[in-house]
């Protein structure tokens, strides 16, 4: 039986998570990532609903509304959050389809569980979803929801995105389920990937994998009628307009000034806000961070880096043993360079609201984001949407699905200290001048290429199948890469 939205996203978790309080109550927090800040603002002005998980094991709420969201959850017990989550979603894929930094595990009982919990959102969608609804599936904890949906309901319209990368062929061979996975995306209509390079490895995945006839962005079924599936990079952004609309308020800048004060008035501030993740790069940054003191290039008293890691996936184990390294870190650092009153590194393993983000990213020199694989890392376009002052600048990892857009950031191979070094240098004594220049062209891409305009080009093209390639121009974005 047909539901009521005509638009339905389906993503594995809810814009807001839900919070047991210690005295019994719960709450409802905003979730964590990328995927969610994206996201949010374009379905706050959608009439449409939005399926996915609460964030604690256990019944389901019921369908409610949130930060100006229909949302209608889905269960998972607490082997599910162990064996789909943490475990194939978070254990497999995550490291697969991220270069393998950490070396993926396999396990059949954990797929079982994703086949199962994918079973059962696409359930939920197709319940929501109205005739001939537009269903629009989020992410790789859901790539078997597109062939489950059609089966179902054969009458919608069904794309993908992926925010995370698409794997090389000859890494994602490894996976025991690459066939199931690959059939699963097929189900779709459009799949849309962050980068031209992982729409690519995708359709040669198909080529390879399952022997099937995959030209230029369009894969054929020849079981299915010869329907057609289009792949295409569709680079996620954000609510640039609203960043710099915060950024600019007074209250903002005088937390900004505050925060600098509170640091001990150093003259360079150094800021890296990341998910505590192992593809985040922050143990390189801290390395370093530590040696330019070691150096002697930087003093202490004279910069801090700030380093806000949110709490992310904290029962897996690679994720366990990274806090603590991160923790060990920090805590050498300080303990080698700190002085009375002058701490170089404020490790901060919170989350916070979009205001204080804001005025931490106005407080900042100099911003740093090393991922050692990353889909977009929407905090770089974070950082200069809201420097609508064209000060401050941005040190970006090469290997981030922003540095296709970001060409006047200064480029890094985050592997490389002595070169992550120098960037750091090089922008803390960057002039006045060539950072207004270079963030004056990183606020123009971002501004014209905000969030709305990524999700109305990915629904457009979903409308249109035959549409033109809408891949993204690069030959207008540039690209700087450090000697
Ligand atoms: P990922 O999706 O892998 O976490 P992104 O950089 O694309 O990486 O997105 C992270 C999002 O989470 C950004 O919107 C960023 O502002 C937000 N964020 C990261 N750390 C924090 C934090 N400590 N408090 C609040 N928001 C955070
Ligand atoms: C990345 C992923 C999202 C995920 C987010 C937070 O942005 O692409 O799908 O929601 O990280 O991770 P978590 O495991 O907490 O949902």
């Amino acid at each position: 039986m047909a539901g009521d939205y005509d638009l339905v996203v389906v993503a594995n978790r809810l814009p807001v998570d839900r919070v047991e309080e210690a005295d019994g109550t719960t709450s409802w927090r905003r979730s964590p990532g990328g995927l969610v800040t994206a996201l949010e603002p374009v379905m706050q002005r959608e009439d449409g609903a939005w399926i996915g998980w609460a964030g604690t094991h256990g019944e389901p709420p019921e369908p409610f509304d949130a930060v100006g969201v229909r949302c209608v959850p889905v269960g998972l017990s607490a082997d599910e959050v162990e064996d789909y989550y943490e475990g194939f979603s978070n254990g497999t894929l995550w490291p697969l389809y991220h270069d393998v930094i950490v070396a993926p595990t396999y396990h059949r009982r954990w797929w079982e569980a994703y086949v199962r919990v994918n079973e059962r959102f696409a359930q939920a969608a197709a319940e929501q979803a109205a005739e001939g609804a537009t269903v629009w599936v989020q992410d790789y904890q859901l790539q078997l929801v597109p062939r489950m949906l059609r089966r179902r309901r054969p009458d919608l319209r069904i794309g993908f995105f992926n925010h995370i990368p698409f794997p090389p062929f000859e890494i994602f061979a490894q996976l025991p389920w690459r066939g199931a996975i690959l059939d699963g995306l097929l189900g779709a209509d459009l799949v849309g990937f962050q980068r031209p390079a992982d729409a690519s490895n995708f359709l040669r995945a198909c080529r390879r994998a399952i022997a099937l006839p995959a030209r230029q962005s369009l894969v054929r079924l020849p079981d299915e009628g010869g329907r057609q599936v289009r792949a295409a990079s569709f680079p996620i952004s954000i609510d640039a307009a609203a960043l710099d609309e915060m950024a600019r308020r007074e209250d903002i800048q005088e937390r900004a000034r505050e925060i600098r004060r509170d640091l001990g008035d150093p003259q360079y501030v150094l800021l890296g806000v990341d998910r505590l993740d192992y593809t985040k790069g922050i143990l390189h940054r801290l390395k370093a961070f530590e040696e330019l003191l070691s150096d002697g290039r930087i003093q202490v008293g004279e910069a801090a880096l700030v380093q806000v890691a949110t709490p992310s996936r904290e029962r897996v184990e690679q994720y366990v043993q990274l806090r603590q390294d991160v923790e060990v870190t920090v805590g050498r650092i300080n303990g080698t360079y700190a002085e009375i009153g002058k701490t170089p590194v404020q490790y901060l393993h919170h989350s916070y609201g979009r205001e204080e983000m804001a005025a931490l990213f106005l407080a900042a020199d100099v911003m740093l984001v090393t991922s050692l694989r990353d889909g977009m890392n929407l905090v770089a376009k974070e950082y200069v949407a809201s420097r609508y002052d064209e000060r401050g600048a941005l040190v970006l990892s090469e290997f981030t699905g922003a540095a296709d857009e970001l060409g006047q950031a200064i480029m890094v191979n985050p592997h490389d200290i002595d070169g992550l070094k120098d960037a750091v240098v090089r922008a803390l004594h960057m002039s006045p001048r060539e950072a207004a220049r270079r963030m004056r062209a990183m606020r123009r891409r971002v501004r014209e290429h905000d969030v709305q305009r990524w999700a109305a080009t990915f629904l457009e093209a979903l409308e249109r199948p035959g549409a033109e390639n809408t891949e993204i121009d690069l030959t207008s974005a540039g690209s700087e890469v450090a000697p």
